[in-house]
């Protein structure tokens, strides 16, 4: 159980492919719908980490403005920010206590307003991050709620009277005890948390709850975002007799806790209220546990959600052994061909809450990193689906490794420290694991070149910078031609350029080579094949015969080995080739 603080990702590894369901039923018109958000590329950026403009140690909004040119040399076309809001930062704003406005650390109102009109000015959309499975105990609405049991606010929350005698057993994802419901003598009852105490879960089976949050979407659509990502949003729906559940249920909270009885109404009435009023999409955190969940979010005639991101992808490799290659393989190829004809897909290897994807799908020693974080680059946009690059990731950004639990900062670490030993479990094993996997490896600052911190900041960076940046950092790679920097600019304008890699037909090739990942993708006469070696070893592949006309488009590495039908990869070598 352990091993469920670890990450968020954790939490999500214990379903298995058996649980998903057959393919449902689409008809024969491929994937091939044309529309603005499938042809993104999104650049998802932690705001604390990525640039200080006034010295508190802390990314702020007016420093996002700073890096403008910069993201848009990427070539990306949107960005989605982890939440802004007003939030005592229990869990770094994903525990909001005012949803229309900005927390302090990140500038005002003026300063958003001015970072999305730069924004659009240079033809680059915006994603809000939208917490609405539960607020911070600290916004108006709870702290009303718990005063008194007939307070106007009192339904806004899951409050369970404690004459009922204990609430049945929830797991929380975050809490030390493991405890779910949170006794508040003030009114003598029990309140609902999947996360931590300070992030009490919204009663979205009331209606006037539910009229808050639209109006929180529009408020924001308003003022012109351009998407919305949707947090923890499989939870909203609840059966709130909170029946008992089966022992054990909490290693597969997904399914007991996701899709809830009238998830489905509530998008519904999300997407004619807010949705479909506006030029916006929606992507959903979370897609339930099987294929059916997912396409039921996504499929455009339900008229729910447009995009959803599943977990499966993430939830390879959630452990010190690593990942085996040939699951990644089958995770991306199943997801894929459920997604063939109907729905959209997000693609990724890493964000806020896992390592960073070089750590944890490459290698990270000096040797491999560059190469092997161009390697996972090439993956992530030649997939179908829309990719999403977490920032840092362009310039191969490695795991900080914290030793000491003093270095931690996310909750979900700290929680799971004290709940190990709590429980008087393998504290050595838990902080080896969090080492490699906690999240704040994945959020450290943002490298921007050799001076003191970075650069991210003129003062003291309330999560350290990685040792690396003497190297790794933006001023550095962008005057190198064959840094990682640059080949992530290349290969996002070419997938700009190559309609087929977002819409084309994927097919997985040599399914159980164990060190490369092979696979085309085709529309109509535009083919192309993509190699991807994984490995840190020479790996040969036998191009098919039947694959004429071969040419070379794009490679991360100086030189291809031995060209020819028999061919070599190097360590990490990454090959884009057309064919006919
Ligand atoms: C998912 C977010 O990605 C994660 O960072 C957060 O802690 C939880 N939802 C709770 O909001």
């Amino acid at each position: 159980m352990k091993t469920l603080f670890i990450s968020l990702a954790l939490i999500f590894c214990f379903s298995t492919y058996n649980e998903i369901l057959a393919q449902p039923d689409s008809s024969d018109i491929p994937n091939t719908q044309k529309t603005w958000w499938k042809e993104a590329v999104i650049y998802q950026i932690y705001p604390r980490s990525f640039k200080d403009s006034d010295g508190d140690g802390v990314g702020d909004l007016k420093g996002i403005i700073e890096k403008l040119d910069y993201i848009e040399s990427l070539g990306v076309n949107m960005v989605w920010l982890n939440p802004i809001y007003s939030s005592p930062n229990a869990d770094n704003g994903y525990d909001i206590s005012n949803y229309r406005e900005i927390m302090d650390e990140f500038g005002n109102m003026e300063d958003f307003d001015l970072m999305l009109s730069e924004m659009h000015k240079r033809g680059i959309k915006f994603v809000m991050d939208v917490v609405v499975n539960h607020s911070s105990d600290e916004h108006r609405w709870f702290k009303e709620s718990r005063k008194s049991r007939d307070n106007p606010y009192r339904d806004y929350y899951h409050w369970w009277p404690a004459e009922k005698g204990e609430p049945n057993y929830r797991y929380s994802l975050f809490d030390p005890k493991g405890e779910a419901w949170k006794y508040d003598s003030k009114t003598n009852a029990y309140y609902l948390h999947y996360f931590s105490q300070k992030q009490p879960d919204l009663n979205w089976e009331n209606p006037k709850v539910r009229q808050e949050v639209y109006d929180i979407m529009k408020f924001w659509a308003e003022k012109g975002v351009d998407g919305f990502r949707l947090d923890a949003f499989q939870f909203v729906s609840k059966d709130t007799s909170f029946p008992p559940l089966p022992k054990g249920y909490e290693k597969d909270v997904i399914k007991y806790y996701g899709m809830g009885p009238n998830l489905h109404k509530y998008l519904k009435e999300l997407n004619r209220e807010v949705l479909s009023q506006y030029d916006v999409f929606a992507v959903s955190e979370g897609a339930g546990s099987t294929f059916e969940d997912a396409h039921s979010l996504v499929d455009a005639d339900r008229n729910e959600l447009q995009m959803a991101y599943h977990f499966k992808g993430m939830d390879v490799g959630n452990s010190l052994e690593g990942y085996k290659l040939s699951e990644l393989k089958e995770v991306y190829t199943t997801w894929d061909s459920a997604f063939a004809k109907k729905g959209w897909l997000s693609i990724f290897l890493a964000n806020h809450d896992v390592p960073r994807m070089v750590s944890k799908f490459g290698n990270d020693s000096p040797e491999f990193r560059a190469a092997s974080s161009k390697m996972l680059n090439t993956f992530i946009l030649t997939m179908r689906g829309t990719p999403y690059c977490y920032y840092g990731d362009e310039l191969g950004m490695t795991n900080i490794g914290f030793d000491s639990i003093s270095q931690y900062q996310d909750i979900v670490a700290k929680n799971g420290y004290e709940k190990t030993l709590n429980e008087g479990g393998d504290i050595e094993k838990y902080m080896a694991e969090l080492k490699f996997l906690s999240r704040d490896n994945a959020r450290t600052p943002m490298q921007w070149n050799d001076s003191e911190h970075a650069g991210f900041t003129t003062g003291t960076p309330w999560l350290p910078v990685n040792d690396n940046y003497k190297e790794v950092n933006v001023e550095a790679e962008d005057k190198d031609p064959n840094s990682c920097l640059n080949y992530f600019r290349e290969m996002v304008n070419f997938r700009m350029e190559n309609p087929v890699l977002v819409y084309g037909a994927y097919e997985l090739l040599f399914p159980d080579h164990k060190q490369v990942y092979a696979y085309t993708r085709q529309m109509g006469d535009k083919k192309m094949l993509i190699l991807l070696n994984f490995s840190k070893e020479e790996s040969s592949i036998e191009i098919p015969s039947e694959m004429k006309e071969l040419q070379l488009l794009k490679n991360n590495l100086p030189e291809v080995t031995k060209q020819g039908l028999d061919l070599t990869l190097a360590p990490y070598q990454a090959l884009i080739f057309s064919y006919r």
